[in-house]
């Protein structure tokens, strides 16, 4: 699989070394997404690359790290069909792809250790959905849509 990964500043450096971990230990293909150094930058401009790669099929899956994994989670829940789980054990890992079709795992740098987070981004991508929880996965899906199409109504009839 090719996947995306990307930080802000707090995530950097765990980015860089799952970056690495990935590219050593397993087949996938690693696309960075930055920061590429340490210098301050705002977390959910990643988050929405990393997304909008996602959504483009430019990439299959994405690790999203910043200071707790919450704000790059919750940043790119926000880009349509995306579905980004933070994570930070090895469990909630695998669930994340096999019960929700998670296409994104967070993490955060200041929550776990580098040793931590690897076993926990093999758990995640070891592991490949399979539609058992299909049903529940469309009702979000579906919900998503109805926003969408509402918003595209009123903004087109607001500019009648
Ligand atoms: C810093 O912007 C910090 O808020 C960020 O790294 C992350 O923890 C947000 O959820």
């Amino acid at each position: 699989m090719k996947i995306g990964i990307g930080a802000d500043h707090n995530g950097y450096e765990l980015k860089e070394t799952l970056k690495k971990f990935i590219e050593e230990s397993t087949d996938h293909e690693v696309v960075d997404f930055g920061a590429h150094s340490g210098d301050a930058v705002d977390y959910p401009g990643v988050s929405f690359n990393v997304a909008e790669a996602i959504s483009e099929k430019k990439i299959e899956r994405g690790v999203l790290i910043c200071g707790t994994g919450l704000g790059v989670a919750i940043a790119a829940n926000k880009y349509p069909g995306i579905r980004a789980a933070t994570a930070h054990d090895t469990y909630s890992a695998e669930r994340a792809q096999l019960s929700n079709n998670a296409q994104i795992i967070a993490l955060g740098a200041q929550v776990i250790g580098p040793e931590s987070a690897k076993k926990v981004v093999e758990a995640y991508l070891n592991v490949a959905w399979s539609g058992g929880s299909q049903r529940k996965v469309d009702q979000i899906t579906d919900r998503e849509s109805q926003f969408l199409d509402q918003n595209f109504k009123d903004a087109a009839k607001s500019s009648c």
